[in-house]
């Protein structure tokens, strides 16, 4: 029989049963799923009753209940401090985001990887016409299936316990830059180096290794080998964009005269690491 023959066949045999022993959509159908949808809705009120009712910050009370406190402090956008985090479930992809580093791989990891996966899927039915459906006949489909299952558990694993870079952390670099590029001792670059920490530069710029490269801000490790000079720095830092047109480097002006010229010296006691 060929493959066509074989098809038709079977679609003759599932019309046939369907006239047999299939019920019509309505009413069948349609009350199964009504009931569903409603111990979904009922599921969801019960959740908000229980939240609303067993926790309480209202009035000072800080008690958390069962799932989590009523409302938590408002989001402050000019926070440097704040190291976001994905829920649990989003895990394993920002872990991925940070195996895909930008910008050498992370078009391969965002969009070409998912679409070969997409042209995966698609082609799957095309590909695997067997009517099989028993797991221990399907190797293939069970080995990939598992293989993905492991994949993304060590993925959310790893994420989980991914260490954040926290600023209060950075500071402790601070002697270790000193003494890469040898301002030990130089009182105002090492205390421009830890506003440097804090300030969050490192969010933008690398420097020695730390911290990560955003906006097209250059590496900083060695910018005291450029010549600037601690006036051009001053300036830069108080306005990026007067000095750089079009610069998406905030101002740091309202961090004080003094502590801009710590930074500028610290910026450039940086010559590269010798
Ligand atoms: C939001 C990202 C961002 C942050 C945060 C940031 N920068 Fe920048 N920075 C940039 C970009 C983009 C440039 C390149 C354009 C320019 O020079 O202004 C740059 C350039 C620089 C330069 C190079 C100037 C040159 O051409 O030699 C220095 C030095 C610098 N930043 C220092 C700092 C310091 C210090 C801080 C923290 C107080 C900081 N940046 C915070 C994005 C950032």
């Amino acid at each position: 029989m060929s493959l066509l023959e074989k098809n038709r066949a079977d679609y003759k045999r599932y019309k046939e049963d369907v006239k047999k022993e299939g019920k019509p959509f309505f009413p069948y159908a349609l009350f199964h799923d009504s009931v569903m949808q409603l111990v979904v809705v009922v599921v969801i009120i019960a959740l908000s009753v229980i939240w609303k009712f067993t926790s309480e910050n209202e009035g000072g009370g800080t008690n958390p209940g069962l799932l989590g406190p009523l409302y938590t402090e408002k989001a402050d956008p000019g926070t440097v401090s704040f190291v976001p985090r994905p829920d649990w479930y989003f895990y394993f992809l920002f872990y991925l985001l940070r195996i895909f580093k930008w910008p050498d791989s992370v078009i391969l990891g965002t969009v070409g990887i998912p679409t070969l996966l997409i042209v995966m899927a698609i082609a799957l039915p095309f590909v695997d016409r067997r009517r099989e459906r028993h797991p221990l006949r399907r190797p293939v489909a069970m080995i990939a299936a598992v293989l993905v299952i492991v994949a993304m558990g060590t993925l959310t694993w790893k994420g989980a316990a991914a260490k954040e870079v926290v600023a209060s952390e950075l500071s402790g670099l601070v002697p270790e830059w000193a003494e890469k590029q040898g301002f030990v001792g130089n009182a105002e670059a090492e205390a421009g180096a830890k506003l440097f920490s804090q300030s969050g530069c490192l969010t933008c710029h690398i420097y020695t290794g730390a911290g990560g490269a955003n906006l097209g801000a250059p590496e900083l490790t060695a910018e005291g080998a450029k010549g600037r000079g601690v006036d051009w720095q001053i300036k830069h830092l108080e306005c990026p964009s007067c000095v750089n047109a079009g610069s998406p480097m905030p101002a740091y002006k309202t961090l004080g005269a003094d502590n801009l010229k710590k930074l500028a010296i610290f910026l450039e006691a940086s010559k590269g690491p010798k």
